[in-house]
């Protein structure tokens, strides 16, 4: 069923390179293409790479796709936010661009990567922020992939788990980068502390799928509690976003080791959806940020970009899970050795 215990998360936004996902098989790991926020072009290029490189290896790889949700309102909140970030951008010497149709309403080519996964099947497809539709599921496994879901919830993976899909990938809120999440979250009180109780969870509730335990997991001990308590691996994300392989920006590497920054939380400031990152002042200054994705995304993309060309930490999006303080720098081969050693 799985080629191992170990999953380098798919990272878009940059982190994740054809070269970490063929540093992850060489080591022993399943790694992941991150489709999100790229063409289809360079989607199949990276694939391409990818492929014969990691056949030699005995692994699998994957390639990871965004689900688009419902079009984008332009509400007076999301106007709002708008201007309050034009704001910034004049501080940082950056634009904000309008809010058009495209922005509104942007599915990041859904349809043509789907096509190209099922034209051209690689072994693991999974998804985030929603589900694929049953028909697809049969379609990819029908080229002979397996499917992945992403789900935070009982309910979401209850939904999953009806789809037929192969495994679920489990994501706790200690994970860093966006929330997988695509239903409403669970009142306070039925939230989970960590991700075995958020597996446990979903087993109460019926899902009898393999999982993948993904959020907060950082060091060799605790991917052998998610394991002994019946993760069938785990996705790891922050532990990579240092590695040498990685293409973070470097801004973000150094901020993941830097004492100054010494909290993560959940933001909507720089993409308009839920994210855990480390806690820098554009986070401070914008705790009420719309919910409104990818539009949010494209109006902070100059900002971000012009933060990073200043070295300016704190305007920039830090994607960082709760386990942060243990990623380590260096190659990804080392990190996969030290976490797969006493498992
Ligand atoms: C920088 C970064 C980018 C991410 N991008 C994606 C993505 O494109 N697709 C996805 O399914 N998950 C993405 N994630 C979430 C990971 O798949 C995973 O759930 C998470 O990293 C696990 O928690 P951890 O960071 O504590 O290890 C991202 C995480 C990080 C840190």
């Amino acid at each position: 069923m799985i080629s191992s215990p170990l999953v380098v998360a798919p990272m878009a936004g940059g982190t994740s390179t054809p070269a970490l996902v063929i540093a992850a098989a060489q080591a022993g790991a399943i790694g992941f293409l991150a489709s999100g926020y790229k063409t289809p072009a360079a989607m199949a290029a990276e694939i391409q790479q990818v492929r014969s490189a990691v056949k030699n290896t005995g692994q699998n790889f994957g390639v990871n796709v965004f689900v688009p949700g419902e079009p984008v309102v332009e509400t007076e909140q999301l106007k709002a936010y708008r201007e309050r970030l034009l704001k910034d951008a004049a501080l940082l010497g950056a634009g904000v661009p309008e809010l058009s149709p495209g922005l509104l309403n942007d599915t990041d080519f859904w349809s043509e990567k789907v096509q190209l996964l099922i034209d051209d099947p690689v072994p693991l497809v999974s998804f985030t922020f929603g589900l694929p539709e049953a028909g697809l599921v049969r379609s990819l496994h029908a080229a002979g992939s397996l499917v992945w879901a992403t789900v935070t919830s009982p309910a979401e993976a209850t939904a999953a788990a009806g789809l037929g899909v192969d495994a679920l990938v489990v994501q706790h809120n200690s994970a860093g980068g966006h929330s997988a999440a695509f239903l409403p979250a669970p009142v306070a009180h039925q939230q989970s502390a960590d991700v075995i109780e958020l597996m446990t969870q979903l087993r109460a509730a019926g899902v009898a799928r393999p999982l993948i335990a993904a959020g907060g997991i950082g060091t060799a001990n605790r991917l052998r509690e998610v394991l002994a308590a019946g993760a069938i691996a785990a996705q790891l994300g922050t532990a990579f976003v240092r590695s040498i392989e990685s293409g973070a920006r470097q801004l973000h590497k150094d901020a993941l080791a830097d004492q100054r920054f010494n909290v993560t939380a959940i933001t909507r400031a720089f993409t308009g959806k839920n994210a855990r990152a480390l806690v820098n002042r554009f986070v401070s200054e914008h705790p009420d940020a719309p919910t409104a994705y990818p539009t949010v995304h494209h109006l902070t993309a100059p900002l971000r970009a012009k933060a990073a060309a200043d070295d300016d930490a704190d305007s920039l999006n830090l994607w960082a899970g709760t386990s942060w303080r243990t990623a380590q720098a260096g190659p990804a081969a080392n990190i996969i050795r030290a976490l797969l050693e006493a498992n």
